[in-house]
């Protein structure tokens, strides 16, 4: 009898139903009724059985040994940056990706490294089956693929006694939604199977010390859906981010307990997989287009300047309620510097679809991005190319004021030391230009061959 083992509880309001319902009886919320496992002590009961069991003597912090962990490589220097310098053992890294990004290939690759490397490692399919592993792994250059011990299997259960006995020092599972806890009536993948199977195999990799890298697909707008629920649980939450149909992806961390937030990773994917892409500005520059509409972006990756390329189209529409596409940036962001646009530059796109691409697939989360879609959005309305000396393309940064100013971001110096690099001078950027209205001048209006002769 498999219901009579759970109960469901109230996400907003904690009260509990034996069966679920739409709509909770205690606060009359709808759709926040979670089966729980009912084996398993509530927070107060585990309160209340701690102290039975008696009072601890609290440690001075000082005299706690914080040795630094033994990190193990991935091989990929690209994602051990990301990790803050590799794997830690008995860590838990969940890898949010949307399907098709690349999460199973990246992972595959780690423990092909891994195995080369002489380490232990286990590779747990829920999605696929071993024939469909091997597959992929034949097409995978470097490290040892066709080494890695693999399990295809749904049950929960059956994964954690394998981890038991097999002890690896390093585990994949693909992925989190498609393990099945059979105690729960849910469907896999729901909130209530994605955390029972999450802090299960946390605990099990936590007394056998196995660095486990959890697979989670993402929402088409970017939620980690179902693992949203596990970023508390885990130590380090990746975002592997871009598309199917594109060339370029980039993993970020969103969360580390033993590393900074701030790297990033750029991939391009090939026939024979990931390729850690170094010299990213360098091919974006070579690529822009240099055409009425384009602008390069002085970014920045983490801690790394990356110059991309920013593109906008503008057209007159024929809706009542004319279309903002964005790939790439915050739809909001847009709607941001539409308005400033409109406001303090003079550009009033009302009546126009407008559409921004940052191009290659990449994805930018800065205000930094502000000044470059101005441009782009600018550049295209008035069908006039922006470019700087020598017929390079423009380079900029900036964030938007609500007041049409233009503000300062982060690392000034390196992303200018970046399109020096690439001789992209002078860059447009607040330190340059203090409104908008004066950016849009420099590079569009009367002054313009003033800025090429800058
Ligand atoms: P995959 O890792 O299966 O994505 P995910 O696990 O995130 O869903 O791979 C995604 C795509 O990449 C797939 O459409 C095939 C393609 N691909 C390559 O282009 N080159 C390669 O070497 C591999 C292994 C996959
Ligand atoms: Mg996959």
């Amino acid at each position: 009898m498999a219901a009579a083992k759970t109960i469901h509880v109230c996400s907003a309001c904690g009260h509990e139903t034996p069966r679920w319902v739409g709509q909770c009886p205690g606060c009359g919320e709808w759709n926040t009724l979670v089966e729980e496992l009912r084996a398993r002590p509530t927070a107060v009961g585990g309160v209340r059985a701690q102290r039975a069991a008696g009072a601890v003597k609290p440690v001075v912090l000082g005299s706690v040994s914080a040795q630094e962990h033994a990190r193990l490589s991935t091989g990929i220097g690209e994602l051990d940056n990301v990790l803050g310098g590799g794997l830690v053992p008995g860590s838990l890294v969940l890898i949010g990706g949307s399907p098709g990004v690349g999460k199973s290939t990246l992972t595959t690759m780690a423990l092909a490294n891994l195995v080369a490397a002489g380490r232990s490692t286990l590779y747990v399919s829920a999605e696929e089956s071993a024939a469909q592993i091997r597959l992929r792994a034949e097409r995978l250059r470097g490290g040892d693929a066709l080494a890695i011990p693999v399990i295809a299997e749904t049950d929960l259960h059956t994964v954690l006694a394998t981890l038991e006995s097999e002890r690896p020092e390093v585990c994949v599972i693909d992925s989190v939604q498609t393990l099945n806890c059979s105690d729960l009536t849910s469907a896999a993948g729901s909130v209530a199977q994605v955390r029972e199977v999450a802090s299960e195999i946390m605990r099990v990799a936590k007394t056998n010390r196995i660095a486990v890298l959890l697979v989670g697909h993402v929402t088409k707008d970017g939620a980690l859906a179902g693992p949203r629920a596990l970023e508390h649980l885990v130590d380090c939450v990746l975002q592997f981010e871009g598309e199917r149909e594109r060339t370029y992806r980039t993993v970020r961390a969103i969360k580390n307990r033993f590393g900074s937030t701030n790297e990033a990773g750029v991939f391009e994917m090939r026939d024979d997989g990931l390729v850690e892409v170094l010299d990213a500005s360098a091919r974006f520059v070579a690529e822009a287009t240099r055409a009425p509409g384009s602008v390069v972006l002085a970014a920045m990756e983490g801690t790394r300047p990356l110059l991309v390329e920013v593109q906008a189209l503008v057209s007159p529409s024929e809706l009542e309620m004319p279309r903002r596409v964005v790939a790439g940036i915050d739809r909001n962001r847009l709607a941001l510097v539409l308005a400033v646009l409109g406001r303090h530059a003079g550009i009033g796109l009302g009546a126009s679809d407008v559409f921004v691409n940052v191009v290659g697939g990449v994805r930018i989360d800065e205000p930094g991005a502000d000044l470059a879609v101005a441009l782009a959005v600018a550049s295209a309305a008035k069908g006039t190319a922006l470019a700087s000396a020598q017929g390079n393309p423009l380079a900029c940064f900036g964030e938007l004021g609500l007041t049409g100013e233009l503000r300062s971001v982060g690392h000034a110096e390196r992303r200018l030391a970046e399109a020096a690099k690439f001789g992209l001078e002078p860059v447009l950027e607040p330190g340059r230009c203090r409104t908008l209205r004066e950016a849009v001048q420099q590079a569009l209006g009367r002054e313009r061959p003033a800025l090429a002769r800058a």
